[in-house]
């Protein structure tokens, strides 16, 4: 028997996977005392039954601890497995030491995880200089590809769509996207001198210069390597671009920044956000049942 169990913001998914799956949605009680610190509890039955935690991990900072120990709690109580649906899959882009001294948070973060769970369930992490999560996770993982959905998004909505990577991390995404799309795709080079500080350098248009142009990316986060690409289309002369992400992480004011320079913000639903149109929720089902 499967529970499916929420972490706080976590609901309409964990609701969503519940129905899907027809297993049960459990229910954890959770608060902050007074000092802030957490107070969790499993208040369902658990015990010889399967408990996959529900919990994006987008702003990871505040909920990795009660994400803890809820896990602790589901084993304390008898679970006979404790696993992790994490639609997005936090620090994954700090996957290098790139100056002296900085931690490779990737690495540290896969191991808080595999201490906890018995198994992940993810969306897409961001793999860049880490070929696969099983390198770096000591835990089975299970991961899906939400590419053929955007593609499928573009086909079902778009005409003469041109896919655009803006950088070279984008380009896994960018292929299989415009594969999925029947479009053709270009990838734009980025330099990025700050968290706030980007440049895109885009290839010749100019063979698709009546194509609607449509930008693809994994995450946006504070939102500039889709502005500044959306400035580079501008001063080519190409249309406003639609901007389709997997990942809707958004710093406080980049969607509102990025909107004004896109024709749509199009995500999918790993993170809830009012631009989510495509759903993972069938894709993350399949991957829980196999
Ligand atoms: C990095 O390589 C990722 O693929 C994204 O391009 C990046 O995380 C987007 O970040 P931001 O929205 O802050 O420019």
């Amino acid at each position: 028997m499967r529970v499916i169990l929420p972490m706080p913001g976590n609901e309409a998914m964990a609701a969503a996977l519940a129905r899907r799956l027809d297993a049960e949605l459990g229910v954890l009680d959770w608060r902050r005392f007074p000092d802030c610190e957490a107070y969790v509890r499993i208040a369902s039955a658990v015990r010889a039954k399967r408990v996959y935690i529900v919990c994006t991990l987008a702003n990871p900072d505040p909920q990795i601890l009660t994400l803890v120990f809820a896990a602790a709690a589901a084993r304390e109580c008898g679970a006979e497995g404790v696993y992790l649906i994490a639609p997005y899959l936090a620090y994954m882009r700090q996957d290098k030491r790139f100056k002296p001294g900085e931690v490779v948070s990737a690495r540290h973060f896969a191991r808080l995880i595999s201490q906890n769970f018995d198994a992940l369930v993810t969306i897409d992490p961001h793999l860049h200089r880490i070929c696969g999560l099983e390198t770096i996770f000591s835990i089975p993982t299970h991961v899906g590809a939400a590419a053929p959905l955007l593609g499928a998004w573009i086909a079902q909505n778009l005409d003469a769509a041109l896919i655009i990577g803006p950088d070279q991390e984008s380009a896994q995404w960018a292929q299989e996207v415009a594969k999925s799309a029947g479009a053709p795709h270009v990838v734009a080079n980025k330099l990025r001198s700050g968290d706030e500080k980007v440049r895109v350098e885009l290839p010749d248009l100019a063979a698709w210069s009546e194509r609607q142009p449509v930008l693809i990316d994994d995450i946006v986060s504070s939102g500039r390597t889709m502005i500044e690409a959306s400035r580079a289309l501008a001063a080519r002369g190409m249309a406003k671009p639609y901007c389709l992400a997997i990942h809707a992480v958004f710093a406080p004011g980049a969607f509102d920044r990025l909107a004004e320079t896109s024709e749509r913000v199009v995500t999918t639903d790993t993170i809830a956000h009012p631009s989510n149109a495509i759903s993972v929720v069938d894709m993350l089902a399949r991957l829980i049942a196999s």
